[in-house]
């Protein structure tokens, strides 16, 4: 396996950011605003799993992508990747010459934010590669013009994500407790799964103390949902198959779908639980994307 180096230059001059998966660890919705975007209250946290993009100098501007899922994406120039690039060069006054490559680890449309950690990476590693200081601001608003969960994937550390994404504020520390992440396989359009969400808006949930165990974070999330899993459920009904093979495993503290969906994620109480348990579902699940993780801090 290649080594990945957060932002720093190797000698052949190829730039590597990692791209890791979001988790939601709750997410409520507000309300909604005129445009149809809707108003959020979620903490968000990142795993240490995901997609990598790497960038080499060039003329003009390539693309390709490897990896496990990388034929689900077409490549085409609507890509965030390409996007996040031209948007970037746009803003910067520079020409977009580079050689990006995405490897595609992470299931697409799958609600662990795959897209916009790509979107993110892109930026953060052309600017290594560019050599571009762009203030903190800006880089946020490029990241918000590219979709409303790249600004938190910018971040890139557990935080509670606000307005339509776009507010980001540090989390208590969570510790880093183990999880299994798990797709069946079927793709869940976010647009979609927000039109289907009917009902009363919930109210935020936000809260100030550290929690140092996986127990008093499960605790604290049992409190809290997802307000999309029914809408998303509606849509992929496999989602509640999802849930139960997570938490009908030992050592489960809570089992949750991330984002729209479909994916899920476990809450473990130890390594040992998480490791057994994902083996256990790939195991009877052969289709489904099964990983055992752990949440950065
Ligand atoms: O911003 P992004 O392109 O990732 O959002 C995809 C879709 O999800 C939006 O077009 C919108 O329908 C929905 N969405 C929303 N409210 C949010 C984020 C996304 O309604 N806060």
């Amino acid at each position: 396996m290649r080594k990945i180096i957060k932002g720093i230059p190797l000698p052949s001059g190829t730039v590597h950011v990692s791209a890791p998966a979001k988790v939601n660890l709750y997410l409520h919705v507000l309300g909604r605003r005129n445009d149809g975007y809707h108003l959020l209250d979620s903490l968000v946290a990142f795993v240490d799993v995901g997609d990598s993009v790497s960038a080499r100098a060039a003329e003009g501007l390539s693309f390709s992508i490897e990896g496990p899922f990388a034929g689900q994406l077409s490549g085409a120039s609507d890509n965030l990747v390409i996007r996040a690039a031209n948007l970037l060069a746009q803003a910067a006054g520079v020409l977009p010459n580079a050689a990006l490559t995405l490897i595609k680890r992470l299931p697409v449309a799958s609600g662990v934010g795959g897209g916009s950690s790509d979107a993110a990476a892109t930026l953060r590693v052309l600017c290594t590669l560019w050599k571009l200081r762009l203030g903190r601001k800006e880089m946020a608003e490029l990241a918000l013009r590219l979709g409303a969960d790249v600004p938190v994937c910018l971040f890139g550390k557990p935080a509670f994500m606000g307005g339509i994404g776009e507010d980001i504020m540090p989390s208590p520390d969570l510790g880093r407790p183990w999880m299994v992440l798990a797709n069946p396989g079927v793709g869940v359009s976010t647009p979609e799964v927000f039109a289907a969400r009917t009902g009363a808006f919930s109210n935020a949930a936000r809260f100030g103390e550290a929690l140092e165990t996986p127990e008093a974070l499960a605790a604290l999330l049992a409190e809290r949902r997802n307000d999309l899993a029914d809408p998303a459920r509606r849509h992929a009904p496999l989602i509640d198959t999802v849930l139960a093979a997570l938490s009908s495993r030992p050592g489960c503290l809570l089992a949750r779908m991330t984002g729209s969906g479909a994916t899920c994620f476990g809450l473990f109480t130890s390594e040992e639980a998480a490791r057994a348990a994902a083996m256990g579902i790939a195991a009877v699940r052969p289709r489904w994307w099964v990983v055992a993780t752990r949440l950065l801090s």
